[in-house]
């Protein structure tokens, strides 16, 4: 059985160590020395102030909540669910801008159109990991006066023009969940580089202490735990290679599926993360009957990400032809660090049989 993704698990000695620490100093949560030290490796690596928090969820509601997001917030419809539910659950209206033609990611071209006095902020995700045209939404963003969000939740590891893809728009936002190429089992990060926000976000994850008896403003308990960490740390000295396997598995399947005629990622941008590697087919039909195929070999692809947003829970229109269109025609391949090559060959064997003549 090939799922579509696997945890990274570090050497269990490696782990057991710093839970040892943990047992030792019971300390559980609550800013213990690993949550501090792993914020540390995290600012310095995505080079911008980060905040580690329970999830990448979370980390999006405390987004729009520090930002003072309010009203309508353009957004992308093709991304997963939590981006769009956690505009929702903030109480403001997802208001969709469909992605470009060719690529995952919101239009920006299409952005000013939809721009009304009602909208105070834009949340784009990442999608894949690919890089979002960030410099053309920062111009219409500041254009507008509108905040920008970059859903991150994909993106650890990519970079723009050698940039970390953190320093983007006013707050980024992370996941770090089990599947994720960099995780803390659960887990999320918030990067600000404004002083006031990232103050703000930080005692709202924490229910609004100041101190012991001391409060400012309602807050959540968006707070990590000493023993997630501990996962993160123990993953931590892995991540260089993990990026490379990656990549490594990237070209693979590009390899394997040159002959095709379906749609493959970027992979010669070598600043891109290969997190996820998504085929996209000629109809909805094929990429259902390759996924039939591929099943029956015990080989589970996801349908990431079906449906497009602007089709769930009433939240939009059918004015994101793009996002449909590729949302019912995508498969991502299985991506995870112990996937062999053999294993890549044969997937793509898979699809070719379906697929070339
Ligand atoms: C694009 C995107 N945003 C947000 C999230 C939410 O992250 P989490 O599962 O850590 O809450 C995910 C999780 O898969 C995601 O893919």
């Amino acid at each position: 059985m090939i799922p579509v993704t696997k945890p990274f698990l570090p050497p269990i000695e490696e782990y057991q160590e710093l839970v040892q620490g943990i047992f030792d100093r019971n300390w559980l949560t609550n800013d213990g020395p690993l949550v501090r030290d792993l914020e540390s490796k995290l600012s310095g690596r995505l080079n911008i102030p980060t905040l580690f928090v329970s999830n990448g969820t979370i980390a999006i509601q405390l987004a729009i909540k520090a930002l003072g997001l309010k009203g309508k917030i353009i957004t992308t419809p093709f991304s997963y669910v939590a981006t769009s539910s956690s505009i929702v659950w903030e109480g403001c209206e997802p208001v969709y801008v469909d992605i470009e033609e060719s690529g995952y990611n919101i239009d920006p071209e299409k952005i000013e159109a939809a721009i009304t006095p009602e909208v105070t902020g834009i949340i784009a995700t990442h999608c894949f990991g690919t890089p979002c045209d960030v410099e053309a939404i920062q111009i219409i963003a500041d254009r507008h006066g509108l905040k920008v969000i970059y859903d991150a939740a994909h993106a650890f590891g990519t970079t723009v023009n050698g940039r970390s893809i953190f320093e983007f728009g006013d707050v980024s936002t992370c996941s770090m969940h089990a599947t994720k190429l960099f995780h803390t089992v659960e887990g999320g990060s918030v990067s600000c580089r404004d002083e006031a926000v990232f103050r703000r976000i930080s005692l709202m994850r924490n229910l609004g202490h100041n101190g012991p008896n001391q409060f400012d403003g309602a807050g959540i308990n968006g707070k990590n735990s000493e023993i997630h960490a501990a996962m993160g740390i123990a993953n931590w000295k892995y991540i260089e290679d993990i990026l490379a396997q990656r990549r490594k598995i990237a070209q693979g399947y590009e390899e394997v599926l040159k002959n095709s005629n379906f749609l493959l990622p970027p992979i010669k941008n070598s600043e891109w993360n290969c997190s996820y590697y998504p085929v996209i087919f000629e109809s909805e039909q094929q990429c259902l009957e390759v996924k039939g195929r591929l099943e029956q070999a015990k080989v589970f692809p996801r349908r990431y990400f079906y449906p497009s947003l602007n089709r769930i829970n009433n939240w939009g229109t059918d004015n994101c032809p793009n996002s449909d269109s590729i949302a019912s025609r995508i498969l991502c391949l299985p991506v995870f660090h112990s996937l062999t090559s053999t294993e890549i060959n044969t997937i793509g064997a898979l699809l070719n049989k379906v697929l070339l003549p």
